[in-house]
């Protein structure tokens, strides 16, 4: 066992996940019982380590060169990819509804010296007028698929994080998005009904990406095991991947970049 959870409790957790994954109290104690990333994330901080390294690469190659552009991480956690962006010059607000995740964000912003907004709030709730298309790039990593249980839920949440954005602004969704049982956090839904949920508000999806192969979240992201048996994994993983064709179930997180019109 790596760390705060025992593998019971874990198991308790997933099996009553709604109720609980959708609850800020759930996070706050993951900010407050586990240590480094796994305070936000997966048990295992080897497989966090992999995960956070080659989902901020995909926020580079996806996004480009950040340096000016406002941008806000809805479901920010301890703030990993607002921190990774604000170091590559963005000016980024984090917003989440676990204040116990935003401390140790904040508290880790100071500590390199970077000047991040971290707020509370819930993407179920509009944003304020002030936070209306301000801004340039909006970034949902990992926390749709756990706000929301249902398309009616999604459609709402969606609406919320597509007022935040400029006119011709983009928004970043990475989440696990799986319509089967067993690999779905509490929405079950498939790539092609998301997407369609999205396009519905305007945005047009612009690029996709699909990230790390499914079984290996089982086999490595709950227990610490040697950082080199888990690069070599996410590695054969990729090839599996690769080689099946990149197939939608087996791909575990989903990269969709969606562009706004440049008109109103
Ligand atoms: C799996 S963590 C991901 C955190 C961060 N984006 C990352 O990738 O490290 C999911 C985050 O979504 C947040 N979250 C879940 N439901 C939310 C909601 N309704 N409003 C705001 N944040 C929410 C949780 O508090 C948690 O910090």
């Amino acid at each position: 066992m790596a760390q705060g959870r025992s593998l019971l409790q874990l198991i308790t957790d997933r099996a009553s996940k709604r109720g609980l994954y959708d609850t800020p109290g759930y996070w706050d104690m993951k900010a407050e019982s586990y240590r480094g990333l796994a305070r936000s994330n997966w048990p295992s901080n080897t497989y966090n380590a992999e995960v956070h390294r080659r989902q901020m690469a995909t926020l580079d190659a996806l996004l480009g060169d950040v340096r000016g552009l406002s941008v806000a991480d809805v479901g920010c956690g301890t703030g990993r990819a607002s921190l990774h962006l604000a170091e590559r010059g963005a000016k980024v607000t984090g917003w989440d509804f676990s204040a116990k995740a935003l401390e140790a964000a904040a508290q880790e912003a100071s500590r390199r010296g970077l000047d991040v907004e971290f707020r509370v709030g819930d993407v179920r709730r509009p944003p304020t007028a002030s936070d209306l298309e301000h801004f340039d790039v909006v970034l949902v990593l990992g926390c749709l698929t756990l706000a929301c249980s249902t398309q009616a839920e999604l459609e709402v949440a969606v609406r919320h994080v597509r007022s935040l954005l400029k006119p011709g602004g983009r928004l970043l969704v990475i989440e696990p998005l799986h319509s089967a049982r067993l690999t779905a956090r509490l929405l079950r839904m498939g790539v092609a009904p998301f997407v369609r949920v999205v396009e519905r508000t305007g945005l047009t999806l612009i690029r996709r990406r699909v990230m790390f192969f499914v079984p290996m979240r089982y086999a490595l992201a709950f227990r610490d095991l040697p950082e080199r048996w888990v690069g070599r994994a996410f590695t054969l993983g990729e090839r599996a991947l690769e080689a099946l064709g990149w197939p939608e179930p087996l791909g575990d997180y989903k990269a969709l970049l969606f562009r706004a019109p440049r008109e109103r």
